[in-house]
């Protein structure tokens, strides 16, 4: 694989390699097998796949947060070694590179900017687009690989292209999770051992929200898997939404579920001190 941390050089061999399709995998590092499906579905489909690791400050609106972001550069680059075959580049940008200037871009992404994350990252999917927008338009890729984990921000990319006109596929990848159910995520390995010991408990309960769907209406499922979850010391839930899987309106009863509509049920849970999201679909 190539290593490039330059706009430059990234273009310099990407024309070198003159391969196509081009996938590109976003990542903020940190990787673990989720973002390995990503890059193992992209190697795949695609005779060059670009692999980005930046840890982009502009999505983190918790300064802590961004401080505390885990970066294993080291780890990542010997995943990435054992899966990349040599034409594949692995683009590792600082942020003088990313952002030369201050982005002053406003994306407006209708519904989607008034649910869920939205409402409790104000700003989060703004720096998302910024970020996603130019590595498109760096490494014009022809396939892009986005994890089901991240429900709203596969949604937000998916009304980003098409608001931007970009010529892009994008493809969801479906949830990797750890053996007891946890969906893998680089923030897993800041959980308290006493915090992580129970964080199944997310999986388990989202996963039972569909079983009850014949008894009870979507408010009552809402409540009884967040309180489930919250009967765990340490867990507290910041919503519980289910939702549907294109414009994500949280719907309030039964009546409102339309043919032909998937539903996800998507949580966002402070596990400690630490965020942890996760999402099911619901068969209704
Ligand atoms: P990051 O959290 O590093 O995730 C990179 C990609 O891996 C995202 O598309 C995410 O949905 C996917 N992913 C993470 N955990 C996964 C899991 N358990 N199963 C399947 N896919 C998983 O998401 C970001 O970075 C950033 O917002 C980014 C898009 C790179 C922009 O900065």
């Amino acid at each position: 694989m190539k290593v490039v941390s330059t706009i430059r050089d990234l273009q310099e061999q990407l024309k070198k390699a003159g391969l196509s399709p081009v996938g590109l995998v976003p990542t903020m590092g940190a990787l673990h097998q989720g973002h390995l499906s990503l890059v193992k579905n992209a190697l795949s489909s695609c005779p060059l796949v670009v692999v980005s690791i930046y840890v982009n400050p502009t999505q983190f609106n918790d300064k802590n947060d961004l401080k505390n972001y885990p970066r294993t550069i080291g780890d990542d680059m010997k995943m990435l070694g054992e899966v990349l075959r040599e034409q594949d580049i692995v683009f590792t940008p600082d942020d003088k590179e990313m952002y030369p200037e201050p982005d002053t871009r406003v994306f407006h992404f209708g519904n989607l900017d008034r649910v869920m994350e939205a409402l409790h990252r104000p700003g989060h999917f703004n720096g998302v687009a910024q970020v996603v927008s130019k590595l498109f338009d760096m490494v014009r890729p022809d396939i892009a690989y986005f994890g089901q984990k991240d429900f709203q921000q596969l949604a937000v990319i998916r009304s980003l292209v098409k608001q931007m006109g970009y010529r892009i596929k994008i493809v969801g990848n479906p949830i990797i999770r750890e053996e007891d159910g946890l969906a893998m995520s680089s923030r897993n390995r800041l959980l308290e051992p006493r915090i992580r010991k129970n964080a199944g408990i997310i999986y388990k309960a989202i996963s039972g929200a569909a079983p009850m769907i014949s008894n009870l209406d979507i408010p009552e499922i809402e409540e009884s898997v967040i309180n489930t979850i919250e009967s765990y010391d340490g867990f507290r839930v910041e919503y519980f939404n289910i939702v549907d899987d294109t414009e994500l309106r949280h719907i309030k009863s039964k009546s409102e579920i339309r043919k032909g509509k998937k539903y996800f049920g998507c949580i966002a849970v402070k596990a400690g001190n630490i965020r942890l999201i996760d999402n099911i679909e619901i068969p209704l």
